[in-house]
C-alpha cells in the first residue's frame, strides 16, 4: 500500500466514502468525511480512480463523532458511524437529490422532511455468517468484514436488536460445542413482536447431543430455533414448537401481519410504521378507487390501502409471499377489497400491464434493480393519476423517474429520504408522481 499525503475531501459518495481529487484521478477514501484534510493509503488503482483508506486525519470535520461500535472499521455492517447521525440524513438527502438530477434529469417540486427513527438497535432482520476458525480455535458469528469474505470477530453489534446483539458471543459459544459446528454456515435472524427466531442453516442434521444443547439455549434465552437443511422451502421450526407465531403490527391501521422466517419483511419495524403512514398520506387511498400495489411482498402497503376502503390489487413475484398476503388479508378482515397476483414484474410489457386494467393510483416498492419494465409498460389509456414510489436505490429511482416524467408526462411532485438503515450507506426514499 502506498501512503499519500494531504488531500481535501470534497464530498461523500453513495457508499459513505470521502471523495477527493489527486493527480487527475478521483480518490474514494474510506473513513474520510467531507471538508476534512486527510492522508490516505491506496488499496486499488485504476486509470481514472483509486480506492483508498484514510491513514491520518489532518483537519477533522465538525460532524465527525466517535463510532459507538468497537468493531467499526472492520465489520462491513456499517460505514457511517463516524458521521453525526443527523448529518448522515443530510448526506442521504443530497445523494437522493443528486441522483434525481444527474441520473434522471428531474427535480422534485417539494423535498419532503426526512423521516427519522431510533438510530441504534433497530435491525430486526439479519443474515449472520458463521465460521469455525481453526487458527483461533473457536467459532465466529457476525457480519462479514469490510471488503472480505471473512466473518468479523464480533462481541456486540449496535444496530442489531439489543437482545440479538447480546446473544452474538453466546451463539458462537453454543455452535462451538456442536458436532456440526463446521456444517453450520449461517444464522438468519427474525425478530417478531412475540417471538425472536434464529434459523440455523444446517448442512448436516444436528446430533441428539446437539439438539439437547439447542433446546437448553432456546429455553435459557427465550428464542425459537428453526432449521434449514437446503433451500428456503426447507425452513422448519425446531424448538420450542409451541412458541407464538412471528408477526408485526400496524396499530394505526388495526392490522397484524404474521410472517415466516424466510419471508421478506422490512428490517426496521418502527420506521416501517412511519413509512407506511407517510405513504398512505401521499397516496390518499379512498373508497371507490382502484389501486395497484406493485412488488407488494406480504401486503405491507396493500392491507393499509385496503383499510381506507379502496379496491386494491397486490402484485408480487414470490408465490409464497402472495399466499401469505392472501392469508393476512383474510386474518385482518380485508379479503373483500383485496386481490393478489403472482407475476414477474421484471418481465412486464404493455400487453400484460393493460390486462390488469386501469388503476387510479399505484404504489411501487421494487428491489434495488428498480421497476424499469413496469414504468416503460405504461400506455396513455392505463396511466394512473398518482404514483407513490418507495425506493431502496436512488439511482434506479432516478432512472425510472426520468421515464415517468419525460415519456409519460408525470410531474415529480415530491421526494424525500427515510432513515431506515442508520449508520449504513443504504438510502431509502419515497417519491410522488402525478399525471400532468
Ligand atoms: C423492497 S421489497 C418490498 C416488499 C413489500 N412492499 C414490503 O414493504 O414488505 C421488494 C419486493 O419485490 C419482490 N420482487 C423481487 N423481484 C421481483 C420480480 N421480478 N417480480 C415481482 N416481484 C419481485 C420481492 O419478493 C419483494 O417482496
Amino acid at each position: 500500500m502506498q501512503t499519500n499525503n494531504r488531500v481535501l475531501v470534497e464530498s461523500l459518495d453513495q457508499e459513505g466514502r470521502g471523495v477527493a481529487h489527486a493527480d487527475g484521478k478521483v480518490i474514494f477514501i474510506e473513513g474520510a468525511l467531507a471538508g476534512e484534510t486527510v492522508s490516505y493509503s491506496t488499496y486499488r488503482k485504476k486509470p481514472s480512480f483509486e480506492l483508498a483508506q484514510v491513514t491520518q486525519i489532518l483537519k477533522s470535520s465538525p460532524m465527525r463523532v466517535q463510532p459507538r461500535c468497537k468493531h467499526f472499521g472492520v465489520c462491513g455492517g456499517c460505514s457511517m458511524q463516524h458521521l453525526d447521525a443527523s448529518a448522515q440524513v443530510s448526506v442521504k438527502q443530497r445523494i437522493l437529490e443528486d441522483s434525481l438530477w444527474h441520473i434522471g434529469k428531474v427535480m422534485a417540486e417539494t423535498i419532503l422532511a426526512p423521516i427519522y427513527g431510533q438510530i441504534w438497535g433497530y435491525r430486526e432482520r439479519a443474515r449472520l455468517s458463521v465460521k469455525h476458525v481453526i487458527k483461533k480455535g473457536r467459532t465466529l458469528v457476525g457480519f462479514h468484514e469490510k471488503r472480505s469474505s471473512y466473518v468479523a470477530d464480533m462481541q456486540c453489534c449496535e444496530i442489531l436488536a439489543p437482545k440479538i446483539a447480546r446473544l452474538l458471543p453466546l451463539m458462537a459459544e453454543l455452535i462451538d460445542g456442536l458436532s456440526i459446528r463446521e456444517r453450520l454456515p449461517q444464522i438468519e435472524v427474525a425478530v417478531g413482536e412475540h417471538v425472536d427466531v434464529l434459523v440455523l442453516r444446517v448442512m448436516d442434521p444436528p446430533s441428539v447431543e446437539d439438539q439437547a444443547l439447542l433446546r437448553a439455549f432456546a429455553d435459557k434465552h427465550e428464542i425459537q430455533f428453526w432449521l434449514q437443511s437446503k433451500g428456503p422451502e426447507t425452513i422448519v421450526p425446531f424448538y420450542p414448537l409451541d412458541a407464538p407465531a412471528l408477526s408485526y403490527s400496524l396499530p394505526e391501521f388495526g392490522i397484524t401481519m404474521p410472517f415466516a422466517p424466510g419471508e421478506f419483511t422490512q428490517v426496521n419495524s418502527a420506521l416501517n410504521r412511519v413509512m407506511i403512514s407517510r405513504a398512505m398520506r401521499l397516496l390518499a387511498p379512498q373508497a371507490g378507487e382502484r389501486i395497484a400495489d406493485f412488488f407488494c411482498g406480504l401486503g405491507n402497503f396493500t392491507l393499509p390501502i385496503a383499510r381506507q376502503g379502496a379496491e386494491v390489487m397486490g402484485i408480487e413475484g414470490g408465490a409464497a409471499l402472495v399466499n401469505r398476503a392472501i392469508q393476512s388479508a383474510s386474518y385482518n378482515g380485508l379479503s373483500a377489497n383485496t386481490v393478489f397476483k403472482a407475476m414477474n414484474l421484471f418481465a412486464m410489457d404493455e400487453a400484460s400491464l393493460a390486462q390488469l386494467g386501469r388503476f387510479d393510483k399505484w404504489l411501487v416498492d421494487p428491489p434495488r434493480d428498480g421497476a424499469i419494465e413496469l414504468v416503460r409498460a405504461i400506455s396513455p389509456g392505463i396511466a394512473p393519476e398518482r404514483i407513490v414510489y418507495v425506493s431502496c436505490n436512488p439511482a434506479t429511482l432516478a432512472r425510472d423517474a426520468q421515464i415517468l416524467v419525460e415519456v409519460h408526462g408525470y410531474n415529480l411532485k415530491a421526494a424525500g429520504v427515510m432513515n431506515m438503515f442508520p449508520h449504513t450507506s443504504h438510502v431509502e426514499s419515497i417519491a410522488v408522481f402525478e399525471l400532468k
